[in-house]
């Protein structure tokens, strides 16, 4: 999958964030899990191997071909039987959803992160942890570097979801500069 990716110049965690992933990934064990980006099913499959014994994933992704070869990939695992995919546009699936999800991934559109966070509430466990990929978004969001103008409004809006996050009540959110950033929020 990786080779699959680096060839097809398809985005999946990469290498320095795939660890600090896991080690959240496996210091929670989740049960039930709720993914938005799921490319090629990669971190999917990485939730599968690593969760708890009777995890599930629900994932969301935009192109019904990387759905496709995501559910080849997982079929191959044997673990097919364990993901509910679902192809759209995450901020309508969400909407249609139920829950409770034990552990949230967001890693898809970018600038959307502060409308998959509202849309996730109803349906977060009480116990949950939330965690969003490439929040650093090439160290523009939080370092004194001036982003280059094709990436101001990505970078407006991962320092909103930072916001968000860091001043919700009931939440604490550590940052790690892990990879291209990741947040880390549970439930307090
Ligand atoms: C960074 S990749 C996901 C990588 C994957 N989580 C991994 O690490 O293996 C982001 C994915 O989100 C999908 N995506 C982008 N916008 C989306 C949207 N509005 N709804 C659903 N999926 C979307 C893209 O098609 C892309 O495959």
């Amino acid at each position: 999958m990786e080779a699959y990716a680096a060839r097809h110049h398809v985005p999946i965690i990469n290498e320095r964030g795939r660890r600090a992933f896991l080690d959240i990934v496996q210091q929670e064990r989740p049960h039930r899990v709720l993914e938005i980006g799921t490319a090629i099913g990669y971190s999917t499959l990485l939730l599968l191997l690593h969760g708890a014994a009777d995890v599930t994933v629900t994932t969301l992704e935009l192109s019904e071909e990387r759905a496709q070869l995501a559910k080849g990939f997982w079929a191959r695992a044997g673990l097919l039987g364990r993901v509910d995919l679902r192809t759209g546009n995450a901020g309508d699936i969400l909407t249609e959803l139920t829950g409770p999800y034990d552990f949230v991934f967001i890693d898809a559109a970018k600038g959307q992160y502060v409308d998959y966070f509202h849309k996730i509430q109803p349906l977060l466990a009480p116990r949950c942890t939330i965690l969003a990929d490439n929040v650093l978004f090439r160290g523009y969001v939080l370092g004194p570097e001036r982003a280059p103008r094709r990436y101001r409004t990505i970078v407006k809006r991962l320092r909103a979801y930072i916001t968000l996050v860091n001043h919700t009540p009931g939440f604490s959110t550590e940052i790690l500069e892990r990879g291209d950033g990741l947040a880390v929020t549970r439930r307090k």
